[in-house]
């Protein structure tokens, strides 16, 4: 079949994230085609009508699984519809891009799984951050050090001759540190039956899927000690023996950078701070500090030297307009954002599509990116360890990084 120049596309779940993301997005995306918005709310349809202009609207996601001409679904509603959209979407041979967390429950992330495999269709779930700019080039540090670590001329090594080599000293040490404000948490995510799962079911599955893409060995076993709910700490073992940490609260604010990545091996570090900022540490012949740019800033009159320090002072430019307009949401909205790879991983879904030429093509022309599959992410061996973790997606990486 040759390649369509086009792909229609079909937004289920036309909330927050997917007004502020995937529709403004597939409305940027040359070749992109918005054909279907669904939302069982008519306030939502109402205001991506007007504000992204699909061909059709419906409040029945069958509506759009079942249109011959949809090449790809996007699936943004809570976690609440999933698999009934997806085992539709595969029947019909549609790619499907799924928000995270991909379920509710290990059983339906099976279920998932075999309707994904069954179908051959492309699947990719929206950990967006493995496309941040910022973080690609971290991961990039991080293992050019793993794998071949540049010695460095000046680490003192007083027990060379005495032992051998500790097998510790081959593996990964990975902190992720979230500092979250959950005053801030919708109120969906905060009822009793979220709650059941806590944040490990709508935010922490992004933390998971990064240790595991930052260590590359399968996670063997998981433990944590706090409280389900927020204020936790998760340790991850991996079958090398390393180990990452993420470290999560909910008691935090704001008015501090809200994401930390620290990873260290070979007696190095690279540190990222908030997607805007990286530190190194240990390795000759890389810069000491690296600075990517905010996503958006409404304070350009304001700046601190870039970084960090240009983050806290737009922060805290935007924290002053939230008190004087007596408005809390004001200081999110004129604060500075970063760029944590919504659009560049949404471009990214559907390369594997190919008898959809139009998704390969479209893919091909914009995406430096990742698609993930699910299909074979495990060896049999491997099946029934570190069930615990999130679905540890295969990446299929054509940029080589
Ligand atoms: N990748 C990220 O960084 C990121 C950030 C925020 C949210 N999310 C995820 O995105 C998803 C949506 O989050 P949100 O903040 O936009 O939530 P939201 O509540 O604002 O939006 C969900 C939308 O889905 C609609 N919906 C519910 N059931 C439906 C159905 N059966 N058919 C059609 N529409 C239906 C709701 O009416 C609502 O408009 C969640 O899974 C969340 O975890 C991801």
């Amino acid at each position: 079949m040759g390649a369509k120049r086009e792909v229609a596309v079909g937004v289920i779940g036309c909330g927050m994230l997917a007004q502020a993301t995937h529709l403004k997005h597939l409305n940027e995306i040359e070749g992109a085609r918005l054909k279907w918005a669904c939302d069982v709310s008519a306030a939502a349809l109402a205001s991506v009508s007007s504000r992204f202009h699909p061909q059709k609207t419906t409040n029945d996601y069958r509506e759009v699984t079942e249109d011959n001409e949809v090449d790809a679904i996007v699936l943004a509603t809570a976690q609440e519809m999933r698999l009934p959209v997806i085992e539709a979407a595969a029947r019909a041979g549609k790619g499907v891009y799924c928000e995270k967390p991909m379920a509710n429950t290990l059983a339906e992330m099976e279920n998932i799984r075999a309707a994904v495999d069954r179908s051959g269709i492309c699947f990719c779930v929206g950990h967006n951050r493995r496309s941040a700019p910022s973080m690609l080039r971290a991961r990039a540090l991080f293992l050019t050090q793993r794998r071949a670590p540049a010695p460095c001329p000046w680490r003192l090594d007083r027990n060379a001759t005495l032992r051998e080599r500790w097998p510790e000293e081959d593996q990964a040490f990975v902190i992720i540190r979230i500092n979250d404000d959950l005053l801030s948490w919708k109120p969906w995510a905060v009822t009793d039956a979220m709650m059941a799962g806590g944040p490990m079911l709508f935010e922490m599955t992004h933390f998971t899927d990064l240790a595991c893409w930052f260590i590359e060995s399968p996670p063997l076993s998981v433990v944590s000690i706090g409280h389900h709910r927020t204020n936790h700490t998760v340790v991850i073992r991996f079958a090398d023996g390393s180990l990452a940490t993420i470290l999560e609260t909910g008691v935090g604010t704001f008015g501090y950078p809200k994401e930390l990545y620290e990873l260290y091996a070979n007696g190095a570090a690279v540190v990222l701070d908030h997607f805007i900022h990286i530190r190194t540490g240990g390795m000759e012949g890389v810069p000491q500090r690296e600075f990517f740019p905010l996503k958006g800033d409404s304070h350009l009159e304001v700046s601190a030297g870039g970084g960090i320090r240009d983050f806290y002072a737009k922060r805290r430019a935007a924290e002053l307009d939230a008190m004087q307009a007596g408005a809390p949401m004001t200081a999110l909205e004129t604060g500075p954002d970063v760029d944590k790879g919504h659009k560049a991983h949404r471009k990214a879904v559907h390369r594997r599509s190919a008898w959809r030429g139009a998704v390969a093509l479209l893919l091909r022309r914009l995406d430096p990116c990742h698609a993930h599959r699910l299909r074979g992410h495990r060896k049999p061996a491997e099946r029934g360890r570190g069930r615990a973790v999130t679905a540890r997606a295969v990446v299929n990486n054509p940029s080589g990084q």
